[in-house]
């Protein structure tokens, strides 16, 4: 068992959710989506490897890394109230135009409320910058768009998740961070200098400090990129 035993956000009420900071609506991508952004190969997961992906929402990930034999689990404050995200994420796709992306989309998200309902032990309602786990837990910890490209709006929730994330993560183990985009169009240019500025400087101090080794910026292409630490 890896969670701790302190009530996690399930056990809060609504109110005390409407407080958490939920900056992002939710998605559901798939697992052929995070395995780009991650580049975890799935011939390459071992039975028993400990995953942590944060800022999870509908996706079926923690589905598909179970059925290969991962322990894996999934953190979002929107698990407060699953049917609610769920319902958000199929309106939301159904405005979309049919594409490929879309049709992954909503069966990642129909294989997300199935397992669910069969594992919902392994979908845990809390931020990322509060983590209901010990140190040293996860072997891989990935968040797809959601500590990058929404959480890095505000600073502190950016700052606590990144080093959150690194706790929970094994000496040796690999923390990825996915973002579509370092840079918003819809923000303007000086704030979009602030947040990579504070980004780039929070990664530098923890390299510094020996927290962190083997820091990789890995760019899909000139929107996608992934920041992969290890930690030391
Ligand atoms: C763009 S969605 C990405 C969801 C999923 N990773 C994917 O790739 O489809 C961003 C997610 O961040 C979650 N989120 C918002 N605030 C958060 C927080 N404080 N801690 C963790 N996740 C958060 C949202 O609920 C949402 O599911």
């Amino acid at each position: 068992m890896t969670q701790e035993t302190k009530p996690t956000l399930q056990h809060l009420s609504t109110d005390a959710w409407q407080e958490l900071r939920l900056l992002a609506e939710p998605t559901s991508s798939s697992f052929v989506d995070v395995f780009m952004a991650t580049n975890i190969h799935k011939n390459k997961i071992r039975r028993g490897q400990r995953f942590l992906d944060i800022g999870a929402g509908g996706s079926d990930a923690t589905k598909r890394l179970l059925e290969l034999g991962a322990d894996a689990y999934a953190v979002d404050p929107a698990y407060v109230d699953v049917s609610t995200l769920y319902e958000k994420i199929k309106r939301a796709n159904s405005y979309h135009s049919v594409s490929p992306f879309i049709n992954r989309s909503n069966n990642a998200l129909e294989g997300f409320k199935n397992s669910v309902s069969s594992n919902p032990e392994r979908y845990i309602a809390a931020s990322a910058d509060e983590l209901p786990f010990r140190d040293n837990t996860f072997d891989v910890v990935y968040s797809r768009a959601a500590i990058m490209d929404n959480l890095d709006i505000v600073w502190n929730l950016f700052s606590d998740s990144i080093d959150e994330s690194i706790r929970v993560t094994k000496p040796g183990g690999t923390v990825r961070l996915f973002a579509f985009k370092f840079e918003d169009p819809l923000l303007p240019p000086r704030i979009n200098r602030t947040r990579l500025d504070n980004q780039t400087r929070k990664i530098r101090d923890l390299a510094s400090s020996a927290v962190i080794k083997a820091i990789e910026v890995v760019k899909f292409d000139s929107v996608r990129n992934a920041i992969t630490f290890q930690k030391a």
